[in-house]
């Protein structure tokens, strides 16, 4: 099968990139270098570097991979950004995703999956949200994921195709971009191994649900490879990724910082302990998702306990400071 991703040699995108070429298939990226980098691709993975904005240059690229499924994992994604500037939000989540869309269908492709986000459409839940429950995005990042799966469902009906979104949970794991505001694991992994205290933001009792950078990019490859039969050609099946498990920020330091000083053979008393700055305007105190329904669509399910894949972060992380 020929699979085209887009935000392929970005964090999750590359993680998706390498399971697809491990299991055989022919793979291409759409990238435009703003934050990912050559360097998360394989050699022989094609790479055009192509702002998914600008409508010609996507349809040439894609018209010349001639793609079967599509993965669109390129986007804005900062909340933050999206608040100062939603109309470069809007332009790269839904002018960007249409003419991803438009060139795949023009092209014959007939699958297509959607990085969706299950933090940002419901809000602050307590419990596991399952797919049912009410979206309520409240930034512009929100909103242009909620009008992204809107799209996605008008394109399968109008060309029938085959659409998944899944909607992430928190994602971490190694290549993770640790500048960002986003990335917790990674922005703390990267200061406790400069011997610096991590920063948490308010109280840090903010509970969120982690998932593995690797497990959800296997989620991605089973949805674009085998969908079953509930992934009816001519709608959108949108689908919960993450383990159902809240951790809030003060744990998730303290496994933080027993990896990181595990990474050099140290013990986690001896690294610097966590300042607390501000809390952060908006920040949701609890949000996680109920992922039963990707279990019974695709199969799939979390492998990845947080203590083991915050270690083979830490890890990462260490082998490149
Ligand atoms: N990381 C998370 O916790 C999380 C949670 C929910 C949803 N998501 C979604 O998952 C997807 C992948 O996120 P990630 O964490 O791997 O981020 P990332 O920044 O590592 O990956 C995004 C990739 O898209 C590329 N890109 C950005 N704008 C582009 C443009 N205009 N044209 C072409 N390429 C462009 C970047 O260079 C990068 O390689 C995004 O759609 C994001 O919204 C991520």
């Amino acid at each position: 099968m020929k699979i085209l991703v887009t935000g392929g040699a970005g964090f999750i995108g590359s993680h998706i990139v390498d399971l697809l070429v491990r299991e055989g298939h022919a793979v291409a990226v759409i990238d435009d270098l703003s934050s990912g980098s050559r360097n998360n691709l394989p050699a022989t993975v094609p790479l055009h570097v192509v702002d998914i904005v600008d409508t010609a240059a996507v349809a040439r690229a894609v018209a010349a991979e001639k793609p079967d499924a599509v993965c669109h994992q390129a986007a804005q994604m900062s909340v933050s950004r999206s608040v100062r500037e939603p109309l470069f939000d809007a332009q790269v989540n839904c002018i960007g995703l249409i003419n991803v869309l438009d060139a795949a269908v023009h092209a014959g492709c007939r699958r297509f999956v959607f990085a969706s986000s299950g933090g940002v459409l419901y809000g602050d839940v307590t419990t596991p949200a399952p797919e049912s429950t009410p979206a309520n995005p409240v930034s512009p990042y929100g909103i242009t994921k909620w009008v992204g799966e809107r799209y996605l469902a008008f394109y399968a009906a109008e060309h029938g195709i085959t659409a998944v979104a899944l909607r992430y949970s928190n994602v971490y794991g190694p290549r993770q971009n640790p500048h960002g505001e986003a990335g917790v694991v990674a922005i703390f992994s990267k200061k406790l191994l400069a011997g610096e205290s991590a920063t948490i933001n308010g109280d840090g009792h903010y509970v969120r649900d982690y998932v593995y950078g690797p497990d959800v990019a296997r989620a991605n490859v089973l949805a674009l490879l085998d969908p079953s039969s509930h992934c009816t050609p001519g709608a959108v099946t949108s689908l919960n990724i993450g383990t159902g498990i809240g951790t809030d920020v003060v744990e998730l330091e303290a496994l933080i910082r027993q990896a990181v000083a595990a990474t050099a053979g140290a013990r986690a008393g001896q690294l610097p302990l966590p300042l607390h700055g501000p809390g952060r305007a908006g920040d949701l105190r609890s949000n996680l998702v109920d992922a039963t329904l990707a279990g019974r669509v695709l199969g799939w399910k979390p492998t990845v306990p947080l203590a083991e894949g915050v270690a083979l972060t830490a890890d990462w992380f260490a082998k490149r400071a």
